[in-house]
């Protein structure tokens, strides 16, 4: 195909990128890199490079890219019907599978799936439930929403709230009132370094206590929380977490939003992370890993206790006043089916669970015993790996020196993706599910050449 030199131009006058140095894009002092193909765990630029994309996209293309199967089924429905709403219970073939196929994977007490497009507008969705929840149930004042310092669910402006990371809220007036943060369960990060795992989870969970405590349980509705904390920094819980902060959140009568918009449908090596930490949410954010990205489609899975008020609700005061033109697209649902087929025919969860756990020990093996190295964590199909200036005190390098974004930079320049998370130097590594143990070989061995080149 001829090459259209006007490209890079057109990019820098045109387009607004998300997450991106706006200022410095349009002046042509960051690069910029347009992807014409993808193959497996392969995608290939218009330059003809060809880079390992050992995250996925961002953290979505889970079957990995080029699946056919996907392809034909979204371009078989696209002839067949394109389009039609799921307004006053109009649906059609693929939704309605879809949330067949969902629920009979989900978690046990779940009741019901409202499709959406993207993980933020999930989150948004699930909020709204919450407020209509509690008003139904004659609670007006219980209505704040507790999330996680370093959590993250999406950027709109309730869910950009809920996001607990800087760069989301500065200059944009977030969070909004009704939303309160409490501390990351981030074991790395813990503030006394004599502190077990264990009590590190007993302080998060007597910070929670007293946050409830400062806030009144009877003006907080529901917590909300990733199974393991992902854009915040891929930090699995610390041992004991989820149990601790359930049984605090059953005695106020707070309800859990499992967002799993990442680690739904197997990235732990489980079909949920709430099945692989013993959860029980009355609601589940779901998105990414939903179609693997080859349409944008999500999902708020609402659990049996809410579905019942959600009923009463809608025999007081009528049809819920709630959807999008969008909901339950068709083309979506389409590929949501053909890719959860995908999961179960090639076995890609356990693939998951192996690979995932393969590529973490190799990890450790070549960086483990780096001296800038801090720690390495993972669980399933991801894996982190954060750079201390001194391992002994844990201090940590100065923002501005910007030593995860360098050394994903050098790790792009040996040809593997991986993402320099955005509050920290962290370099994370969440691969589709088909990565082969060669494939995870490489992305070990590139990314310690890429640490010796910025650290030695
Ligand atoms: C856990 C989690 N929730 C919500 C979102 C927001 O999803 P989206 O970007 O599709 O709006 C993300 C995106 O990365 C996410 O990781």
């Amino acid at each position: 195909m001829l090459k259209n030199d006007q490209l890079d131009q057109w990019d820098r006058e045109n387009f607004f990128h998300p997450s991106t140095h706006l200022a410095q894009f349009a002046r042509g002092e960051a690069p910029n890199r347009v992807i014409r193909t993808a193959s497996g765990c392969h995608i290939e630029d218009r330059d003809g490079n060809r880079l390992l994309d050992a995250f996925a996209g961002l953290y979505c293309v889970n079957v990995g890219y080029g699946r056919q199967e996907i392809a034909e089924a979204i371009a078989d429905q696209a002839r067949e019907l394109a389009y039609y709403h799921a307004y006053v219970g109009h649906g059609t073939e693929a939704s309605i599978t879809l949330s067949k196929m969902i629920l009979d994977r989900a978690p046990k007490g779940m009741s019901k799936v409202y499709f959406g497009l993207g993980g933020s507008d999930a989150n948004e969705t699930n909020i709204k439930l919450i407020w209509y929840y509690n008003n139904i149930l004659g609670r007006p004042e219980k209505k704040k929403i507790i999330s996680r310092w370093r959590g993250y669910h999406g950027s709109g402006l309730m869910t950009g709230s809920l996001t607990g990371l800087e760069l989301f809220h500065k200059k944009f007036d977030l969070p909004m009132a009704q939303v309160i943060h409490t501390d990351a369960p981030y074991y790395f990060r813990r503030p006394d370094l004599n502190m077990t795992e264990e009590q590190f989870t007993a302080h998060c969970v007597a910070e929670l206590e007293t946050l409830i405590e400062r806030e009144g349980a009877d003006t907080i509705a529901a917590f909300v929380g990733e199974p393991v904390l992902g854009t915040g920094g891929l930090v699995p819980p610390p041992a004991g977490y989820w149990d601790a902060i359930q049984e605090v959140l059953q005695k106020h009568d707070i309800l859990l939003v499992a967002d799993e918009v990442v680690t739904g449908f197997g990235r732990l090596g489980s079909m949920f992370g709430s099945d692989h930490y013993g959860m029980t949410p009355d609601l589940i954010t779901i998105a990414k890993g939903l179609t693997s990205a080859y349409a944008p489609l999500s999902g708020s899975i609402v659990g049996d206790k809410m579905w019942k008020v959600l009923e009463q609700g809608t025999d007081e005061t009528g049809p819920i006043g709630h959807g999008w033109t969008y909901s339950a697209h068709p083309i979506g649902a389409a590929a949501g089916i053909a890719n959860l087929k995908l999961i179960d025919d090639l076995n890609l969860i356990e693939n998951a669970g192996s690979v995932g756990a393969y590529l973490n020990e190799a990890m450790h093996d070549a960086l483990g015993d780096h001296p800038n190295v801090g720690e390495i964590r993972g669980e399933g199909m991801l894996c982190a790996v954060e750079f201390v200036k001194d391992r002994e005190t844990r201090t940590f390098f100065d923002a501005g020196d910007k030593v995860g974004a360098q050394i994903a930079g050098a790790l792009a320049g040996h040809g593997v993706i991986g993402r320099a998370m955005p509050q920290g130097d962290i370099l994370g590594f969440a691969p589709p599910f088909c990565l082969t143990r060669a494939e995870a070989d490489e992305v070990v061995s590139k990314t310690a050449k890429a640490v010796s080149e910025i650290l030695n």
